[in-house]
């Protein structure tokens, strides 16, 4: 990691030339972009904090290290927004993935694997006797609410959280078709009354309730089983969208985490460590609901993914990666928040919803102020070769260290010293 002397001469506006020097080819990367694809990025390629002061293109990833177009290597605690668990390139994975293709990633009609990938699967959730195998997340959570209606006859869903990218998932857009927003209903996933109020308007309409973990803050067992005990009573499913928190948590999920067993169970993310993948499980009576129905697609039998995800789930069996991730976990939170308490500002650091996945936000009355703490702190963490995203939940990996995590807090106290003084007078 590179040292930045810190002065409290530098001015905000010569800091920003200075961190715009940094990333020239990512810039001209994102310039070059906008003229072929629509704003420039995909949607998770979002600006960290600006395409001017941030690095935006990154070209290669090693365990837990990322490297930047213009050079720079970062600490990642983003990796790939979650899709990540082992570390960027793992051997074992990549091997794996790389046999498979040498004999056919995607062959007509069916493949033993597809088999041998639920299989191992299966045991590792709760309540989990049958599955369909998808490629994304978005696909995984529209088949269970599939399923979900097929099962119940009926249309509506209740929902608390992000669930992709699809109409249903998106219902007040004006690009979505009319009246979703009459089937798709939200609660507020902390407030249990809130769902009790959701079924007293419609007693006999909701199919389904689904809710991802991350969305009960602070982390609360409790509430889970009384908004799956709610769900029930209404003759409802309850689907726990495990999408970014399966095989994350120790021992494996927070459904089993908290001894709940869900109607259905939808994962993706660190199920392949980086290939696309995803399921959705849920009891034999549940699932017979899916044959037959349409939830196909021509790329969801490929197999080189699968072969990653076998060997993933071997690793994850092997070396206790949840544990880990705990610890690590619980050793950034407790740092940030010693760092913060230490210079009294106002900032906390939290588990979002476990340790596994911390966060960390400023926290100042003011508004303006605290946006610019935020701005100027990031943009330095960064700058200093940790990858701490200012709005989105943080993961660690197998591949992280203590040493890393030690590291990166030193990193972090560089940087709120530097965004104090940049922001003194505001
Ligand atoms: C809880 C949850 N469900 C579903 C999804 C959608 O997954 P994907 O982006 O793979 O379509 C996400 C993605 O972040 C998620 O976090």
């Amino acid at each position: 990691m590179s040292v930045i002397p810190s002065s409290t001469q530098t001015t905000r506006d010569s800091r920003h030339a200075e961190l715009r020097a940094r990333y020239p080819r990512s810039r001209a990367l994102y310039e070059r972009a906008c003229r072929s694809i629509p704003g420039g990025i995909h949607l998770s390629g979002r600006a960290l904090v600006d395409f001017e002061t941030t690095p935006s293109y990154f070209e290669r990833g090693l365990g837990a290290r990322l490297y930047d177009v213009d050079g720079h290597e970062y600490v990642d605690y983003l990796m790939a927004f979650g899709a990540q668990l082992l570390g960027y390139a793992h051997s074992e994975v990549e091997r794996a993935a790389q046999e498979q293709g040498q004999r056919g990633n995607l062959l007509s009609l069916n493949h033993p694997l597809h088999i041998e990938f639920l299989e191992t699967l299966l045991p590792l959730f709760p309540g989990a006797e049958m599955g369909v195998f998808f490629k994304t997340g978005s696909e995984a959570t529209t088949a269970a609410l599939r399923i979900a209606r097929a099962k119940t006859g009926r249309r509506g869903v209740a929902r608390a959280g992000y669930h992709g990218w699809h109409d249903w998932c998106l219902p007040l857009e004006p690009f979505v078709p009319r009246g979703l927003d009459q089937q798709v209903l939200e609660f507020r996933a902390s407030d249990p009354s809130s769902l009790q109020a959701l079924f007293a308007v419609h007693p006999s309409d909701i199919a389904a309730v689904i809710i991802a973990p991350e969305m009960v803050l602070p982390h609360d067992p409790e509430v889970f089983h009384e908004l799956a005990r709610t769900t029930r009573q209404h003759g409802a499913l309850f689907i726990m969208d495990e999408v970014k928190t399966g095989l994350r948590i120790a021992p494996g999920s927070v459904s089993e985490r908290i001894d709940l067993v869900p109607d259905l169970i939808t994962v993706s993310k660190a199920l392949g460590n980086g290939w696309p993948i995803a399921a959705t499980l849920g009891s034999r009576e549940v699932m017979q609901a899916a044959t037959g129905m349409h939830y196909s697609a021509t790329f969801h039998g490929e197999t080189a993914a699968m072969a990653a995800s076998l060997a993933t789930l071997a690793v994850v069996q092997r070396d206790g990666v949840q544990i880990k991730l705990e610890r690590l976990g619980n050793r950034l939170i407790e740092g940030l928040n010693a760092l913060v308490r230490a210079r009294h500002v106002s900032a906390i650091a939290y588990a979002e919803p476990l340790p596994a996945m911390p966060f960390f936000k400023f926290t100042e009355p003011d508004a303006a102020l605290n946006r610019e703490m935020t701005r100027h702190f990031f943009r330095e963490v960064l700058a200093r070769g940790a990858l701490l995203h200012p709005r989105h939940m943080w993961f660690l990996s197998a591949a992280h260290t203590e040493a890393d995590v030690d590291a990166t807090l030193r990193v972090c106290e560089a940087a709120l010293g530097q965004a104090l003084e940049l922001t003194r007078g505001l």
